[in-house]
């Protein structure tokens, strides 16, 4: 079995997102806000998020998918589930568990942009930079890490761990 590390507990998980939410409904406050959630990871996260911000908004969600069962991403990323609201005029902030090699938020963002949103910003839970490839900017961040693989809170190993109330390093 492999070990679990702690890296966020569940209240400091909460408080990071609080402060996040504060950021998010100012920086829109006149805006028109949709959350675009990657699936399956960033549901927890998304779910916590949205319910803190004061400002109206709107979610909707994609599904990407790049790592099969491995813990090192295949490169070959795959859209499985697209949009299904109109983008047009709107401020898309999409939300990802985590950016490591940013592949999969350049391929979301040329997907997103063909429908002309007036903006795209991109919100992680975690920014792990030790592999970026891209030059992707995270606009906004709850917690940055070197390496590691990370679990919990929306994210798998495997499918497995994603119900972790808390994010731990899983150590092989
Ligand atoms: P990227 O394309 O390399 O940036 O990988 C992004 C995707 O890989 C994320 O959406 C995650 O689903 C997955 N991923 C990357 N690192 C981890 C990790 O440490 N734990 C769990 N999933 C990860
Ligand atoms: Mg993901």
């Amino acid at each position: 079995m492999p070990d679990l590390i702690p890296v966020l507990t569940e209240e400091e998980i909460r408080s990071r997102i609080e402060s996040l939410a504060k950021k998010i409904s100012v920086d829109y406050c006149d805006k028109s806000l949709i959350l675009i959630g990657v699936l399956k990871g960033a549901f927890v996260f998304l779910s916590d998020l949205m319910r803190r911000l004061t400002i109206p908004v709107e979610v909707d969600f994609v599904q990407l998918s790049s790592y099969g069962d491995s813990d090192v991403s295949s490169g070959k990323i795959k859209l499985r589930r697209g949009i299904s609201t109109d983008l047009k005029d709107k401020d898309v902030l999409i939300v990802e568990d985590i950016v490591d090699t940013g592949l999969t938020m350049s391929k979301l963002e040329a997907y997103l942009k063909t429908f002309k949103p007036k903006s795209i910003k991109l919100c992680a839970l975690i920014d792990k930079r030790q592999r970026r490839e891209t030059d992707c900017r995270i606009d906004y961040a709850c917690h940055r890490v070197e390496e590691g693989f990370l679990v919990g809170y929306g994210l798998d190993y495997a499918e497995k761990y994603r119900n972790l109330p808390a994010i731990y390093h899983l150590k092989f």
